[in-house]
């Protein structure tokens, strides 16, 4: 059998208690179902807004953050790590933001099974695992094929944004995309982007830039598609 390459481990990690009694008592409210195509109307009881899609939103500050400046857009966020899913549970019902949904799953297996052809107008992909370790590479999410299979997920113009603390990903990401036949690099071809104001600052991201770690945006358009002969 085909052993399929993951881009995470599922950590076991400790839960809070308001972690866990958010994944209790709120899962049914704003967790979609696994392995079943999402009706986006129904899923957000709603339709027209926009949609844009978080891979692996982590703690959730950026995935929270967004959704709260932007209620007139539906949001759905892609995650494996069950105290991440739980905290933003909790944030979701606290703030009231009845416009976010979340997927507890291999973001790959989302696209593929769950999510509609070019139905996405963004996607957002902050700090991806950089699986630093040469012999790790091949866990990266950037590459190719996943490239590919999310190029299908998204609308013609629709934005793809990336950001990570490792340069040599940084680079690869550039290589992966710029090779794509599906995307434009809207900052110039080979052009890393400016930091996106819309990414919140994390105590992460403050700490790695008083250190004087460097952080590389990347952002992306989804090309139009071939005319139908
Ligand atoms: C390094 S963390 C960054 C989290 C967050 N984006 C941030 O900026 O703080 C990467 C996250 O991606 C998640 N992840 C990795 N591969 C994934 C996949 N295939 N599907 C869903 N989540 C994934 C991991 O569980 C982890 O929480």
């Amino acid at each position: 059998m085909m052993r399929t390459i993951r881009s995470f481990v599922r950590r076991a990690g400790r839960i809070t208690m308001s972690q866990q009694a958010a994944l209790d008592n709120l899962s049914s409210t704003y967790v979609l179902p696994e392995k079943t195509v999402i009706d986006w109307d129904s899923a957000f009881a709603r339709s027209g807004a926009p949609r844009h899609v978080e891979i692996g939103f982590g703690m959730g500050d950026a995935l929270c953050s967004m959704a709260q400046a932007h209620p007139e857009r539906d949001y759905l966020g892609i995650e494996v790590h069950t105290a991440g899913v739980g905290r933003v549970l909790a944030h979701l019902h606290k703030f009231a933001l009845h416009h976010v949904r979340v997927c507890c799953d291999d973001a790959v297996l989302v696209l593929r099974e769950q999510l509609p052809a070019h139905s996405l107008d963004a996607v957002y992909i902050y700090f991806p695992d950089p699986w630093h370790k040469k012999r790790h590479h091949k866990r990266r999410l950037i590459q190719p094929e996943f490239i590919q299979l999310l190029a299908t997920r998204l609308k013609p113009q629709a934005h793809l944004y990336l950001a990570t603390d490792w340069q040599d990903y940084a680079q690869q990401m550039l290589e992966v995309l710029e090779a794509s036949a599906e995307f434009t690099n809207l900052n110039g071809a080979g052009q890393f982007a400016p930091r996106n104001a819309e990414r919140p600052l994390t105590k992460f991201e403050q700490r790695g830039q008083r250190l004087g770690h460097g952080v590389w945006d990347l952002v992306y358009q989804r090309l139009s598609l071939p005319p139908q002969s």
